[in-house]
């Protein structure tokens, strides 16, 4: 029943014929996606990654040929050769790109049969994601699937015409290097030639696109594999692809209006989409602020807003304890949104509050009668004058609050607000909504390390006016770097880095990395900056959450051919799995894992 291709040679893909190609004889290769049998003759849909295309098999004009095509199941692999014809009019398929014609069989081939599929091949899919991985090779026959990895592609070849037109240079850095400090774990690899040593997996090309600076590239860039060991969500997975560059002899506006003429071709040549630019920017603090967070979803509205100097005196324990602690209290006002919450919905969003770290999510609604609030009870006339004011609280609203520190109200506050936003359908699921977040602070207090730390890389640039504050208030020097949020997704993050040895050398003071430590870690880099740095600065965008937002899906596993689960592993290949003790021997490590009992999986 099989036969070979043979000198068959396929003329067009499924998907790219319309009335243009009637009266063509042509030669279609792919993967039947449903046999359907009508009175003795039969319609296949035969499916390729341009499209679907319906095969016509009539037993009076070819019954040899109509007997092979009654033998076709879903998903064998076939050769056909025939006459792409118009269709009736009453049999034109609106809702397929090819649904004006069909191809009349007149030869066909069965090229291979298949095994029945664990899931159908559709536009929707009814497994779980488990499976879908276990069977990705499938998967990705789906016709979304092959869009975003087409996407993919697309974008990648956007992004780096755009670049090449723009002067940069496209340059390898290696991938068994040592650590680059990006916040994550390293995924560490065994050096078989140098015993008991280890290359680290970068974490990203920092310090090594830093150096090609030094060596006078000018302007550099990668699409670029990064490998962080940390835990993983919908946005995060273990290894990952940047859009990485670099450049010399610029400001932060360079680097950002680079990535804003990026951005706005690859929507445009991509997806159609036309942004306007620049992108609005946002201080740090003012998002902190307002949303409770350094990405802000600026699709919607609701706003938080800093309540916590009505409580400095107040009988409510909650709300002034927190403010004596340092803390802060942040309400933000659903207007006219006390009828568009049922209490189930109320309690739900406490519940979800709660599930986040917080005490409590305390809510007024100001009803036809008055304030109805489980706290209401607990505040004076003259702080429910001042709340009203505040928020401009009017009947028809409900308003929420959170009390706790700083950094917890503002976890809370803005998950709630995001929360808020999506059941009540606040968020055009249409818009694409860039903004620039800037001027982070350079370093952090980390209570956990009792030490300041970087806010993003301790490369980073402090501003020129904060560099004497390095030494004395760490905790005030703004830095020069800049975030791209996407919909409320960090998409990129980069900065103008430090060129000059004692600058570097002051932050790492600062960040408590001693001399030796700094020299170990990265001694080639502080050596590298005295051999005429010059000023740079860069940025790394996040391909894969890129084309998640672009592509409207909810994952990034939807946007990479072979992702990993959230627990690190790989359905398909069962990558990581234990290696042969011959192979530990030759790496020269030993492994602590736990054998399985005998007899147990
Ligand atoms: P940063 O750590 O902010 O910066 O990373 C840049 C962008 O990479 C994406 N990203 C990830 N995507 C998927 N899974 C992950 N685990 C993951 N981690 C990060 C995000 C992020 O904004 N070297 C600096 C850049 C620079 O300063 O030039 C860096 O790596 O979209
Ligand atoms: P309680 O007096 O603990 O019953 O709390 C009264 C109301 O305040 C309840 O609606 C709680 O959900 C809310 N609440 C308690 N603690 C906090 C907090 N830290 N922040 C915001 N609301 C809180």
């Amino acid at each position: 029943m099989l036969e070979l291709m043979g000198e068959w040679k396929r003329s067009n893909f499924c998907g790219e014929l319309g009335k243009k190609q009637v009266g063509s004889h042509v030669t279609l290769m792919g993967w039947v996606q449903s046999r359907r049998d009508h009175g003795g003759v039969i319609f296949v849909d035969l499916r390729d990654r341009e499209g679907l295309c319906q095969i016509v098999f009539n037993p009076e004009r070819d019954p040899e040929i109509h007997r092979v095509a009654e033998q076709l199941r879903d998903e064998w692999v076939i050769a056909v050769e025939g006459t792409v014809t118009p269709r009736t009019e009453e049999t034109v398929n609106p809702n397929l790109r090819t649904g004006e014609i069909e191809v009349v069989a007149e030869q066909i081939k069965i090229l291979n049969t298949s095994k029945t599929i664990p899931f159908l091949i559709e536009n929707e899919v009814n497994a779980d994601e488990l499976l879908r991985l276990r069977y990705r090779y499938l998967d990705l026959r789906r016709p979304p699937m092959q869009d975003n990895i087409i996407l993919r592609h697309k974008v990648a070849t956007v992004v780096r015409s755009h670049l090449n037109e723009n002067g940069f240079l496209e340059i390898e850095t290696p991938y068994f290097t040592k650590s680059t400090p990006e916040g994550a774990r390293d995924f560490l690899v065994p050096s078989r030639l140098n015993e008991g040593q280890f290359y680290a997996l970068p974490q990203s090309p920092q310090i090594l696109k830093q150096t090609l600076m030094i060596s006078g590239f000018d302007r550099y860039y990668q699409i670029v594999k990064c490998f962080r060991d940390e835990d993983l969500r919908a946005d995060r997975q273990p290894e990952f692809t940047q859009i990485d560059m670099e450049m010399s002899f610029v400001c932060e506006d360079d680097v950002i209006s680079i990535v804003e003429g990026m951005m706005k071709t690859v929507l445009s040549e991509t997806k159609g989409i036309e942004v306007s630019t620049p992108f609005p920017r946002m201080p740090y603090s003012e998002a902190m602020e307002r949303y409770g967070t350094d990405c802000p979803d600026t699709r919607f509205g609701l706003e938080l807003k800093d309540i916590s100097s009505i409580f400095c005196e107040s009988q409510f324990k909650v709300f002034r304890g927190a403010v004596e602690k340092g803390g802060a209290v942040k309400a933000l006002n659903f207007k006219e949104g006390a009828r568009r919450l049922t209490r189930k919905e109320i309690d739900n969003l406490t519940e979800y509050a709660i599930s986040l770290g917080a005490k409590g999510l305390a809510w007024i609604r100001v009803g036809e009668d008055g304030w109805n609030s489980p706290i209401v009870k607990f505040l004076s006339d003259q702080e429910r004058d001042l709340l009203a004011e505040a928020l401009s609280m009017e009947k028809g609203d409900i308003v929420f609050f959170g009390a706790d520190s700083v950094d917890m109200v503002n976890q809370v506050m803005s998950n709630v607000r995001l929360r808020l936003g999506e059941i009540l359908s606040l968020i055009d699921p249409e818009k694409l909504e860039f903004l620039w977040v800037v001027d982070f602070p350079l370093l952090k207090y980390s209570p956990r390390d009792r030490r300041y730390v970087s806010v993003h890389h301790p490369f980073t640039a402090p501003k020129d006016v904060d560099v004497e504050k390095i030494e004395n208030s760490p905790g005030d020097v703004a830095s020069k770097s800049y975030d791209i949020v996407l919909n409320g997704v960090e998409i990129g993050g980069g900065s103008i880095r430090i060129h000059r040895n004692d600058i570097q050398q002051k932050v790492f003071d600062a960040i408590g990395i001693v001399q030796n430590e700094a020299v170990e870690k990265f001694g080639f880099l502080l050596e590298a900056l005295q051999f005429g740095a010059p000023p740079h600065g860069g940025i790394a965008l996040g391909l894969d959450r890129l084309l998640m937002l672009i592509s409207g899906q909810e994952s990034i596993r939807d946007v990479i051919a072979f992702p990993k689960t959230q627990k690190g592993s790989c359905p398909l290949t069962e990558a990581p799995s234990e290696v042969s003790a011959e192979q530990l021997l030759e790496a020269g490590i030993s492994s602590i894992a736990k054998k399985p009992e005998s007899g147990k999986k």
